[in-house]
């Protein structure tokens, strides 16, 4: 008995990580709500959730197409349970959720901001998240649909009207940010971009895109010539995706591997594992008279966000990119607050 259970002990510690992360968390069952599911982001996003070993029941809902892509989905050889909900169907979806990731709305065209799309997204997300609040009002949101920087203070305030706020519990998915930000580093370091790591705070839009070069380990690599161009590519490669789509839309792959990322790190620390951080917008202190919400990076844990650290010194550079963002980051978040009392 007792060289059984010793045995078990090794085969686990000896195990790779995958491994060792399905076993730990296959105990814990999460459920995931994808809302938007039929759409750019979307698909590919509901695809890798699929291959979450850490997803245990899976629920793509959207206007149009979510059974289908459902259907899909399901034939993964993956534990997870894939089921499709049709527009009418979006409570049904909600019921007894963990997480809920809202990548729906309209992409960006060519020439367009992401502010720009305010009007149609604004009335979108607070539709969903008013079904959310309702519905299941302690589930994590994870908020892809742009403006980022708008659309979660409108939830946020959705949330505060229903009375069941909860500021650990809501995101902003800003990973496409830091993987943009380590991959273009590592073209000009030479290195892997799986040890490239750019902490990027403040938002998810143009000069709000703060990314802090000096705290990757290639930084030196970065020669000052390089520099300026290096940070105008980390907040504006989202155009570059905009430029080259050519009017089909904005970043969608990265986007759903980003989000993915994202969601992967927030469930593990849901299961209870410890030491996970990641970048992201949250309501935070950091700069509370000049931007409610900042992104960071935030430590993760059971209840969502469990400490929001100090952030490291500023280089000169750094303290004139974080300049120029909050005012920019202020008007944006007012934006989503005032129209959510304009527009309840
Ligand atoms: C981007 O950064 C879609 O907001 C997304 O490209």
């Amino acid at each position: 008995m007792f060289a059984r259970t010793a045995l078990r002990t090794t085969l686990a510690a000896s195990a790779p990580a995958s491994a060792r992360s399905f076993s730990q968390s296959a105990a814990v069952s999460k459920t995931v709500a994808v809302l938007g599911a039929s759409g750019g982001i979307g698909q590919p996003l509901s695809l890798l959730l699929k291959l979450n070993r850490d997803v245990t029941d899976l629920r793509l809902y959207d206007v149009r197409l979510a059974q289908g892509v459902a259907a899909d989905v399901s034939h993964i050889n993956t534990p997870a349970k894939c089921t499709g909900y049709a527009q009418e169907d979006l409570e049904k979806a909600l019921q007894g959720t963990d997480v809920i990731v809202i990548p729906a709305g309209v992409p960006r065209k060519p020439g367009m901001t992401r502010d720009d799309l305010f009007n149609t997204n604004a009335s979108i997300v607070r539709d969903l998240a008013k079904a959310a609040a309702k519905v299941s009002p302690k589930a994590h949101m994870l908020i892809i649909c742009n403006p980022v920087n708008s659309t979660v203070p409108i939830v946020a305030e959705v949330f505060k009207k229903a009375g069941v706020y909860d500021p650990k519990r809501l995101f902003g998915v800003t990973t496409l940010d830091v993987t943009r930000a380590s991959t273009f580093l590592s073209e000009i370091a030479g290195s892997d971009p799986a040890d490239t790591n750019v902490p990027v705070i403040g938002g998810h839009s143009g000069v709000t895109i703060v990314p802090l070069l000096s705290q990757a380990k290639q930084s030196d690599a970065v020669k000052s010539e390089q520099y300026e161009k290096l940070v105008h590519r980390i907040q504006f490669g989202g155009d570059e995706v905009v430029k080259a789509k050519d009017g089909a839309g904005s970043a969608t792959l990265s986007m759903a591997y980003a989000a993915a990322v994202f969601t992967k790190s927030l469930l593990k620390a849901l299961n209870g594992e410890k030491g996970i951080t990641e970048c992201t917008f949250v309501e935070s202190p950091l700069f509370k008279d000049q931007a409610s919400f900042f992104a960071s990076p935030i430590e993760l844990g059971p209840n969502g966000v469990e400490n929001i650290p100090a952030l490291p010194k500023f280089t000169a550079e750094e303290q004139k990119l974080l300049e120029a963002c909050l005012p920019d980051l202020r008007k944006n978040i007012e934006k989503g607050v005032s129209w959510v009392s304009e527009n309840p």
